[in-house]
């Protein structure tokens, strides 16, 4: 059995190693492979070129590389009828919720302002609040949107969250569909995007969604750049409406220079590094879910291509 590996960064032998230590038995082939392409049973891959999938006749399933699979739904050719498996993985969990973690908690104690008051070398003080005094509001319900919430809920922040279904989650006040968008936001002083890009989700912070949030909130998009209506956030901070951004996904990676993101006071950025998968911990998910295929059982976490996620 062989697999064909695509990874983003340079992280050496790693996945090799580890996939040698997970499952002795796989043949393991770095992208790019120059060998016959029937002899290709699983692809684990980030951002391959379009077209390139569908020259392996024999695939069983395609896993991505990371959680996201927009990366792979947009390959007009990819080839149908092969499963699409996106990561679940401890680690890029793990990562996730320190990330959105960080970014609320930069947001609630005022870590912008403090910025701009060094860069203004002014001391000033400013009100501490309190941590229930501020509602952090989660889109998307997933893996790592609960994650997040459950992680963020020892600080005693008042909690929300927005799925596409129903869902009741201790702690959290859910909403659900078109129909729960503007209740969800009404509350929200910081919000958190952790969507999967869809033809749905696409565009969903926009000026209209930040006209619901109350004045001065905060917003964190670490789901996809095409979630983010760049130029609305632009005008909503320079109204005010949004005190400031923690952007670490953007419409065009890498950020062009001239970019206005990138001198702005009221944004906090990085170059989509919220979370990372992690090959020792992923391998042990991807093993485990091709021993399930070999041994005639269903897949997990098999993405519905007609919903997008
Ligand atoms: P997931 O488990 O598939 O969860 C997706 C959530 O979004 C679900 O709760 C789903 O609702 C909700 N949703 C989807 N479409 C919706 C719609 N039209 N309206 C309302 N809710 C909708 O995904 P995940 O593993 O948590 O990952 C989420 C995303 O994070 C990924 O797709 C990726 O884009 C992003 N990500 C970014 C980084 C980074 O470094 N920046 C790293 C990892 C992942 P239901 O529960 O009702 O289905
Ligand atoms: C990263 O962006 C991922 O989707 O895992």
């Amino acid at each position: 059995m062989a697999l064909l590996i695509k990874t983003d960064i340079d992280r050496g032998d790693a996945w090799a190693e580890a996939l040698a230590a997970n499952y002795p038995e796989l043949k393991v082939y770095n992208w790019p492979y120059k060998g016959d392409p029937a002899a290709i049973d699983y692809a684990l891959v980030w951002q391959p070129p379009e077209g390139e999938l569908k020259r392996f006749p024999n695939l069983k399933a395609i896993f991505s590389v990371g959680a996201g699979i927009d990366h792979l739904a947009s390959d007009p050719d990819l080839p149908e009828g092969v499963p699409v498996v996106r990561m679940v993985e401890p680690g890029l969990t793990a990562g996730m919720s320190e990330y959105v973690t960080l970014a609320v908690l930069n947001h609630h104690r005022f870590m912008l302002d403090y910025a701009a008051q060094r860069r203004a070398k002014v001391w000033e003080e400013l009100l501490q609040l309190p941590a229930e005094a501020r509602q952090v509001g989660v889109l998307g319900l997933g893996v790592l949107g609960r994650d997040a919430l459950e992680k963020l809920k020892p600080f005693g922040f008042r909690l929300a969250g927005w799925s596409r279904s129903p869902k009741s989650i201790t702690g959290v006040t859910c909403f659900h569909g078109e129909g729960g968008f503007a209740e969800f936001l009404a509350e929200t002083d910081i919000l958190v995007c952790l969507l999967p890009l869809t033809p749905q989700t696409e565009g969903v912070l926009n000026t209209e969604t930040f006209a619901k949030l109350p004045a001065g909130s905060a917003v964190i998009n670490v789901g996809r750049g095409g979630h983010l209506v760049e130029d609305d956030l632009l005008e909503a901070l320079d109204s005010g409406q949004i005190s400031g951004a923690t952007l670490d996904v953007f419409q065009e990676e890498p950020l062009p220079e001239d970019h206005p993101f990138w001198e702005h006071p009221r944004v906090f950025m990085t170059p989509h590094i919220a979370s990372m998968t992690v090959p020792e911990t992923a391998v042990r998910a991807v093993v485990a879910n091709i021993q399930r295929l070999e041994a005639g059982e269903a897949l997990q976490h098999v993405v519905d291509m007609k919903r997008g996620y």
